[in-house]
Parts: C-alpha cells; sequence; structure tokens
C-alpha cells in the first residue's frame, strides 16, 4: 500500500490473521452457519417475518396493488438461481445456460400469455420493477423537454382508441402502465393495451400474482406507412428500451425474479387464475354496492375493475385519519387524492379485492368486509367530530391511543376482523 510504512500494515494483517485465522473449528461453525435455518441461524430476522405472516393472516388487506404470491412463486425466490450472477447482455461469465433458457422461457410465456406475435412484439423481463420499467421507458422514447401525460390505477376501463388517436395527433408514443390491471388483461377481462400502445409496461406483483419484478413490451416492425409513397417507417424500440435497461440503468439481473415471473405467467394461462381474476372482480362490485348502500360515495360511481376510491369528504373525515382507525382494526388499505384534492391532504381510501380474493373470498364475504369497513370509518368520524376541526393528525393519533372507550371500540373491531381474517387460508410458504 502506497504511503503506508510496510511493517505496519504487517502488523496489521497478522494481527487480524491471530483473531480471524480460518482454522478447524471455525471452519466447521462456519459450515454449520451456511446450512442452518433461518430460525436458529438468525431468530431476530426469523421473528419479524413471524410477525409479519401472523399480521398477514390475520388482518384484511383491501391494499389494491398487494397480492399474495403462490407457493411455486415463494419458492423460486429463494431458490439457487439468485446465486447466479451474470451481467445482462455482456458475456463476462460463460456458464449462463440456465438463466438464459429461464430468461427465454419467461419471454415467451409472457408473449403467450397476452396472445403476442413474437414478429410485432418483443419483451423485456429484466427490470427490477415497474418503476424501473416506467423509467427505462422513459430514458430510452423521451427526448429533451419531452412529456409524459398519464394515469394510473384507474378504477373505469379506459379508452385506449381514444388515446391512441391523441398519440398519433401529436405524433407520440402511446405508453400503458397496466401494472394494476395486467392480469385483469391476461384473463381477457378488460380493454387490451396491446390493440393501441407502442409499448406497454408493467408491474408483476398485483393482480398479475408474481413476484416483484417489472417487464416492457415493445412493438416491433413496421410502425407507419406513408400513404402517399408507400414507405414504410419502422419501430426502433427494441434496441433503445433494451440497452435503457441495461447497462444505462441496471446491472446484473434478478434471477430470481424473472423465474418467478415464469412461474407467475405459466399459472395466468390457467383456467383457474381466469376464474380469480373473474371473482376478484365480482368480489369487488359486492364490496362497492354494499358500501354504496350504506351511504357512501364512491368517486367513478362504481368499479370495472379490482380497485375504486371512495370519497370521503361527504362522510366529513380525510383518507389519511380513516386509513390510521383502519389500520388499528387490522384493515389495510391506502389514503388517495380525490379529484380536486391536494395530495398532501387526501379524501380518499382506495380499496381493492387482488389479495383477500387470492384467499378464497367471495361476494358474501365481502359484504362482511365491507360492515367491518363502516364500522372502522365510523368511528374514525365520530372522533373526529369530537375534536376540534382543525386539530392535527398528530392530536387525532394521540386522542385514538390515550382514549380508553375509543382503544375498547379499536379492539372490538380488530377482534372481530382478525376471527374473520383467520379462516381464511393464507398463500405461500407453510412456515414464512
Ligand atoms: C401503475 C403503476 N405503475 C408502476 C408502479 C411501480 O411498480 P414497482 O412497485 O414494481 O416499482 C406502480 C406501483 O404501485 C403502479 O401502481
Amino acid at each position: 500500500m502506497k504511503g503506508y510504512p510496510q511493517d505496519r500494515l504487517h502488523h496489521a494483517i497478522k494481527s487480524i490473521e491471530n483473531v480471524y485465522y480460518f482454522d478447524k473449528s471455525t471452519r466447521e461453525s462456519h459450515d454449520r452457519m451456511m446450512q442452518e435455518p433461518l430460525n436458529t441461524n438468525d431468530p431476530e430476522v426469523f421473528n419479524i417475518i413471524q410477525k409479519e405472516k401472523r399480521r398477514q393472516t390475520y388482518s384484511l388487506s383491501l391494499i389494491a396493488s398487494e397480492n399474495f404470491t403462490s407457493r411455486a412463486v415463494s419458492e423460486v425466490l429463494s431458490s439457487c438461481i439468485s446465486n447466479k450472477f451474470i451481467q445482462q447482455s455482456f458475456r463476462y461469465s460463460g456458464d449462463a445456460d440456465s438463466v438464459d433458457e429461464l430468461e427465454h422461457l419467461c419471454q415467451q410465456r409472457a408473449l403467450k400469455v397476452y396472445g403476442l406475435d413474437p414478429e410485432k412484439w418483443g419483451v423485456n423481463v429484466r427490470p427490477y420493477s415497474g418503476s424501473f420499467a416506467n423509467f427505462a421507458v422513459y430514458t430510452s422514447v423521451v427526448e429533451p423537454d419531452g412529456r409524459i401525460m398519464g394515469t394510473t390505477s384507474y378504477s373505469c376501463n379506459l379508452d385506449y382508441s381514444r388515446l391512441r388517436n391523441i398519440a398519433d395527433e401529436n405524433g407520440a408514443y402511446l405508453l400503458g402502465d397496466m401494472a394494476h390491471i395486467s392480469g385483469l388483461v391476461a384473463a381477457g377481462l378488460v380493454p387490451s393495451p396491446f390493440d393501441y400502445c407502442d409499448i406497454v409496461s408493467t408491474s408483476t406483483y398485483k393482480t398479475l400474482r408474481g413476484c416483484r419484478a417489472g417487464a416492457i413490451f415493445y412493438r416491433k416492425g413496421v410502425r407507419s406507412v406513408d400513404a402517399k409513397t408507400g414507405k414504410e417507417t419502422l419501430y426502433n424500440l427494441e434496441s433503445l428500451i433494451c440497452e435503457a435497461v441495461f447497462p444505462r440503468l441496471q446491472g446484473g439481473r434478478h434471477n430470481h425474479s424473472i423465474a418467478g415471473l415464469a412461474v407467475a405467467l405459466k399459472q395466468a394461462m390457467t383456467p383457474e387464475f381466469k376464474a380469480y381474476q373473474v371473482q376478484m372482480l365480482a368480489n369487488c362490485r359486492t364490496l362497492a354496492s354494499s358500501l354504496i348502500e350504506k351511504g357512501y360515495k364512491i368517486v367513478t360511481g362504481g368499479t370495472d375493475t379490482h380497485l375504486f376510491l371512495l370519497d370521503l369528504r361527504p362522510n366529513g373525515i380525510d383518507g389519511v385519519r380513516a386509513v390510521k382507525v383502519l389500520q388499528d382494526c387490522a384493515i389495510g388499505c391506502n389514503k388517495s387524492p380525490c379529484p380536486g384534492d391536494s395530495a398532501l391532504h387526501p379524501f380518499g381510501l382506495r380499496l381493492g379485492t387482488p389479495a383477500l380474493t387470492s384467499r378464497g373470498l367471495v361476494e358474501e364475504d365481502f359484504c362482511q368486509v365491507a360492515e367491518l369497513l363502516h364500522r372502522g370509518i365510523q368511528l374514525a368520524v365520530e372522533i373526529q367530530m369530537n375534536m376540534n376541526p382543525k386539530s392535527s393528525f398528530k392530536e387525532f393519533k394521540e386522542t385514538l391511543a390515550q382514549d380508553k372507550n375509543y382503544q375498547n371500540r379499536v379492539r372490538e373491531i380488530r377482534d372481530e376482523v382478525e376471527a374473520f381474517a383467520g379462516k381464511f387460508p393464507m398463500p405461500g410458504m407453510p412456515e414464512l
């Protein structure tokens, strides 16, 4: 080491060797550490995951972007496939046959699930997540001063042909981010963005029920034909998008995520998956209509999809306070702005049915879910009404935590939620 006295360096290495010498007993205990199961190897992490498993089992997740992966997907995630490091395109390592085979299988399945002709569409299954997928698209096709106009997680079906016309009038690409509805599109239950878009991105763990990853589909071949000259303009999205994913944004491939996505895509081609998606929609309509019957307002009046937004403005409570009380009652949902709201003070509650449908809940169960939700929201409204209207969220939380009556009411609802939720099996690995 330049500039460092050699004798001191030698001394430092020697003293480290004395402490960390890889002798027989250290080697044996190292080997035991490598083979030991998580519960004894790292009880702290094990206990946190067990606590989370218990929470998931005994609570009601109405978070629209959550779902439960299947056991097969979970197994893949902790498999040896994640040990393999492979740069995304450049070949620094030659022993990558199985991960290449896996990626190819995943791509084939992705095109098949959405009925896409491999001559006209390609897919990159490497994005680490939906946000990386979108960022790769922006990096590849948005020029300086270019604009991204968008909508996301909407409870009505989108009119893609209208969006296509607007894009054409402006010489723009049409990107469909189908993260929320990718399972519904796979099942053919909502209009497909593939009919009109140039690029379709998605995260893969929501209604598609894969693991945390992303994918980008892009068109290939002829983009347009000049009406006068007959000259064809070709798409050049493939290289732009694939190079944006690697080397610009990402490093080594997440083989375990690609494997998890491949397994989820296989499941997505089954009649069982389609039946699940049909049930998820029926459950969502039931939840929406039960809440409308109880006097609630839904921003879009109803729902075509797996989610909707409850407008709590007429109830005099904001989404932040409602989410807090519901969370204490073991009911999970998101706050979200209603049209006209400030994102900093949202009055909406976004509710979705993918996760609970995976656990086997059907319409009549969702009537009960609506009742439990209603009781939680009513409690939040009552607390707010008994407070100064200008009181802060911090004061709201303190009142909720300190008032014995409110705490008893929360416990009563939570006990019922836990007893109800606990009746439904939780997919995934048995222990973790
Ligand atoms: C429509 C949409 N696109 C992309 C994302 C980001 O996906 P990820 O969480 O995989 O980064 C989300 C996240 O919830 C989303 O709702």
